[in-house]
Parts: structure tokens; C-alpha cells; sequence
């Protein structure tokens, strides 16, 4: 692929990385393609990150025909630069786009555009512990026209932020409530998909559980209100007198690329790992039995966050005594630790950019 390059006049100025918080400061540059029905994807380019003029009648900005991704760039201790299982993200683009009625883009152009930003950015890839460069690819219909229909033109862009931890908390366990009202997806629906529209739609119940003090929400499944499934920013798994539970992948659930790392990392640890639906009553009840040992959300952004409180209706579940589990620091450190370079990458996950 031809990348052409725009310069920018003047760099910015790179933000403390002790107080990054996420998602809040933009490097110089972004990555550019446009795709037609005529011309296909063409024109890539990395230009200065900046505004886009977008027409009012685009169809994204009435009809939501967006989707995006996330991943991060990692600073490793002899400053090299590496990537964690971007052709996953790659993948997962392309099933959400087609459940979205959007042009696929390739796999390898995805990670040949994502290298490219990042070796462009590379001084903005960040060196403190626990900090890394967060890059979010995302595509959306670009056509002027008001009826409902699939688009006949898109952009795909790529923009990066040099990041801390997700949560305020850090490494520290969080607060979760049960949304037993509000639902983020049903069958049929686009909740396996990474599209702007599933966020809209969880926003009021993370302001009802911001509310009332909790971190995140945590959603049941759509249909009875029963069975566990996600949290807002990352897929959740609950260790059960030894046994491990994480909502199955059927289409409501997103296809986390930690969550999928972490159950090869269980099932290789020996662990058994129960892909199946759980209900609420009886988390609720291994709760209050003492059999649920641990529970930890899992993410890009939020990567292993432990989770201490558990609130369904007025019913609390208070978990490891609020402490971060033994398994959840064992993940976390293994996780990190391939991720940042300082434990062998025995699964072929990781690939160093420069
Ligand atoms: C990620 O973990 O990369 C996400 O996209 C979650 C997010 C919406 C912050």
C-alpha cells in the first residue's frame, strides 16, 4: 500500500506520562483511506491529526454507520515498540462491518496502516509502567443523504493516544451494578459488533450506576434479564469453586480479544473454562455461598480489572473482601507481561513494530 505523507508544521506538546488518564490526549498524526463503490479503497495517507469536515446530511451522523476498534502499542524495556494480536482486531472490523452493511478492509491493510502510524508516532509511545499507546481504527459512512440505506461511501481512519489505566482505581478492584432494567443487545442484534451504536445505548446505565456510586454496569442478557454477559468496556469472567465462567460468544456477547487470550492462558494453566450462560440468581447465590473466589473484567483499554463489589437489586455481593484475587494478579502479570515485552511470548502474540 502507498501511503502518502503530510507534514505537519508544528509537533504538539506531549502530555506528563504520570497523569495521562485515557483517551484525552491525540498525537500529531492520524491515518486516512476513503473507499467508493466506483474506486474501491484508495488514497491512504497519514496526515496532522486534526478536524474532519463532514457534510450535516452524512449518513453517520443520522443512521449510526460506524463501527471501530482498539488496541495498543507497547514501550518495552530496550525501547522497542511492539503490537498485541492486531490482526484480531483486524478480524473483528470485519465482521462488524458486515453485520453493518460496510465495505470490509483488509486484514493486512489494517495492520500494514497500524504499523505505519505507530513507527510515524513512535516518540509519542509512552515508557512508565503501566502506560502504552492506545490506537483506535474506526470506519463510518461518509455519503450526504438522508435516506436509510447502506452508504456508497466510507473513511477509515486511525487515530492514537498515549494512555494510563482505564479506570481512575488502576489496579485496584471496582464497583459493579447489575443493570436489571436496560438492555444492551438481543439475538439478531449488533451486540457482537464494535459499533458506536451499542455505546449510545449503555450510556444511561452507566450514568444510573455512576449514580449510585459503581464503577461500571454489568448487562444481562436481553431476552429474560437472566444471564450474565458483558460489562460496559470489557467481557467479565467469574472463578467458581475453581472453575472458571464467562458469557459464550452467540452473537450478544462482544469477541474480546483479552477474553480470548485469557482462556487460552486458563485452559493452558490447567484451568477449566465454562463458555456458558449464567444466571444472575445463581452468581448472586455462589456469592453469598462463598464459592465465588474472583471476578475480573477484561479489555483493551481495561486490560485485568478486578472487581470487589457485585450490587443485583438490593441484593450486595462483596468479592475477596474487596482484594484483588490471586488469579486475577497471576493474569494481570502475565498479560502485562507479555504485552510489555518482559515475559517470553510463548503464543506468538506479540510483533515489534520497531
Ligand atoms: C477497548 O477496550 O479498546 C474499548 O474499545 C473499550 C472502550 C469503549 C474504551
Amino acid at each position: 500500500m502507498d501511503i502518502r505523507f503530510e507534514k505537519r508544521e508544528v509537533l504538539k506538546e506531549k502530555p506528563d506520562q504520570n497523569n495521562l488518564g485515557f483517551g484525552k490526549y491525540m498525537t500529531d498524526y492520524m491515518f486516512v483511506m476513503d473507499w467508493t463503490k466506483d474506486e474501491g479503497w484508495h488514497d491512504a495517507r497519514i496526515v496532522p491529526q486534526g478536524p474532519i469536515e463532514l457534510d450535516p446530511a452524512c449518513v453517520t451522523l443520522h443512521y449510526a454507520q460506524e463501527t471501530f476498534e482498539g488496541l495498543k502499542a507497547y514501550r518495552r524495556d530496550d525501547g522497542k515498540i511492539q503490537l498485541f494480536r492486531p490482526e484480531m482486531n483486524a478480524r473483528r472490523m470485519i465482521n462488524s462491518n458486515a453485520r453493518l452493511c460496510m465495505p470490509a478492509f483488509p486484514e493486512e491493510m489494517f495492520v500494514e496502516a497500524v504499523r505505519a502510524l505507530v513507527k510515524q508516532e513512535a516518540d509519542w509511545v509512552p515508557s512508565k509502567p503501566n502506560t502504552s499507546l492506545y490506537i483506535r481504527p474506526f470506519m463510518f459512512a461518509t455519503e450526504a443523504a438522508l435516506g436509510v440505506h447502506m452508504a456508497s461511501s466510507y473513511k477509515f481512519m486511525i487515530i492514537c493516544c498515549p494512555v494510563g489505566a482505564y479506570y481512575e482505581a488502576g489496579l485496584n478492584p471496582v464497583k459493579i451494578l447489575v443493570e436489571d432494567e436496560l438492555v444492551r443487545a438481543v439475538k439478531g442484534g449488533t451486540g457482537f459488533t464494535k459499533c458506536g451504536g451499542n455505546y449510545a445505548g449503555s450510556i444511561l446505565g452507566q450514568v444510573k450506576a455512576e449514580k449510585l456510586g459503581y464503577a461500571q454496569v454489568l448487562w444481562l442478557d436481553g431476552e429474560q434479564r437472566k444471564y450474565v454477559e458483558e460489562v460496559g468496556t470489557m467481557n467479565i469472567m467469574f472463578k467458581i469453586d475453581g472453575e472458571i465462567y464467562t458469557a459464550p460468544i452467540e452473537g450478544t456477547v462482544l469477541p474480546g480479544v483479552t477474553r480470548d487470550s485469557m482462556i487460552h492462558i486458563l485452559r493452558d494453566w490447567g484451568y477449566k473454562v465454562n463458555e456458558t450462560k449464567l444466571a444472575i440468581d445463581d452468581l448472586m447465590k455462589a456469592g453469598h455461598d462463598g464459592k465465588l473466589e474472583e471476578v475480573f473484567g477484561t479489555g483493551t483499554a481495561a486490560v485485568i480489572s478486578p472487581v470487589g463489589e457485585l450490587r443485583y437489586k438490593d441484593d450486595v455481593v462483596t468479592v475477596n473482601n474487596f482484594e484483588i484475587g490471586e488469579l486475577t494478579q497471576k493474569l494481570y502479570d502475565t498479560l502485562t507481561g507479555i504485552q510489555w515485552g518482559k515475559l517470553e511470548d510463548k503464543y506468538g502474540w506479540t510483533q515489534v513494530v520497531e
